[in-house]
């Protein structure tokens, strides 16, 4: 990895927040040094739980929160749904390519609003959906859990294929960044970033922790000795 620590994102989850003061909590783990919110959309459907609307995410908007809002839509199906939160002001639109007929269209629908396009993988599923997919994407998300719950286990195998993205992003010569969500905490996200990682979701270990700008501390500080050795090696 070449990066600086700043160009190296931490995006808390608000999934694992205190959802009954969800404004007050987005302005606190930014005010903590979070990069941006990161928000998952769960229709009981596409994924076994159900969580929160376009709605919410206006609401932290009209609330007051600027930070880049990227909405993570584990939602079947998705294209009606990326016209609310276009509206609603998402700066990122994630989806799954399992959730959608055509994929295409739907990434196609989410630039034309104005939002960056991202694609999810889910363990399972392997990097050459994304073969004709890159010229249209922002970001690619590494799902290293099942979608549906905060608080799982961060599964290992996915550090393999966040290796074989980093590869295939180098080879398309394209500025996308590579976004990993399910079980980052203060103790994994050094090998996260060191397989290739570029952004890093994390909702438990945040927002389960009692002093949100310590533990985001401790993960830009394990960020900061995989940047300086990236830069060493060079
Ligand atoms: C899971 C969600 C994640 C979740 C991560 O389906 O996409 O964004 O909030 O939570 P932790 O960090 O607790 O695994
Ligand atoms: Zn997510």
């Amino acid at each position: 990895m070449s990066e600086s620590v700043s160009d190296l994102w931490i995006t808390p989850s608000v999934l694992s927040a205190d959802l009954a003061r969800l404004g007050e909590e987005s302005a606190a783990v930014l005010a903590a040094g979070g990069d941006r919110i990161h928000f998952d959309v769960m229709d009981n459907h596409y994924v076994p739980n159900l969580t929160f609307g376009a709605p919410v995410l206006k609401a932290l908007r009209d609330y007051g929160i600027t930070a880049p809002i990227d909405a993570h839509l584990m939602v079947k199906p998705t294209d009606r749904l990326i016209g609310d939160f276009l509206e609603a002001g998402a700066a990122t639109i994630l989806i799954h390519p399992e959730a959608t007929e055509h994929v295409d269209r739907s990434l196609q629908k989410i630039l034309d609003g104005g939002a960056a396009a991202g694609l999810v993988l889910n363990p399972a599923t392997p990097p050459d959906v994304l073969d004709f997919a890159m010229w249209r994407l922002d970001w690619i998300l590494v799902m290293s859990v099942n979608p549906g719950f905060g608080g799982q286990k961060f599964l290992p195998e996915s550090l393999r294929k966040i290796g074989m993205l980093r590869e295939k992003i180098e080879k398309s010569g394209r500025d996308i960044r590579l976004a990993v969500d399910g079980g980052v905490d203060a103790e994994n996200i050094a090998a996260i970033a060191g397989a290739g990682a570029d952004t890093f979701i994390s909702g438990s270990a945040v927002f389960g922790s009692s002093d949100y700008k310590a533990t985001i501390g401790a993960m830009r500080e394990a960020l900061a000795g995989v940047a300086a050795a990236g830069r060493e090696t060079r």
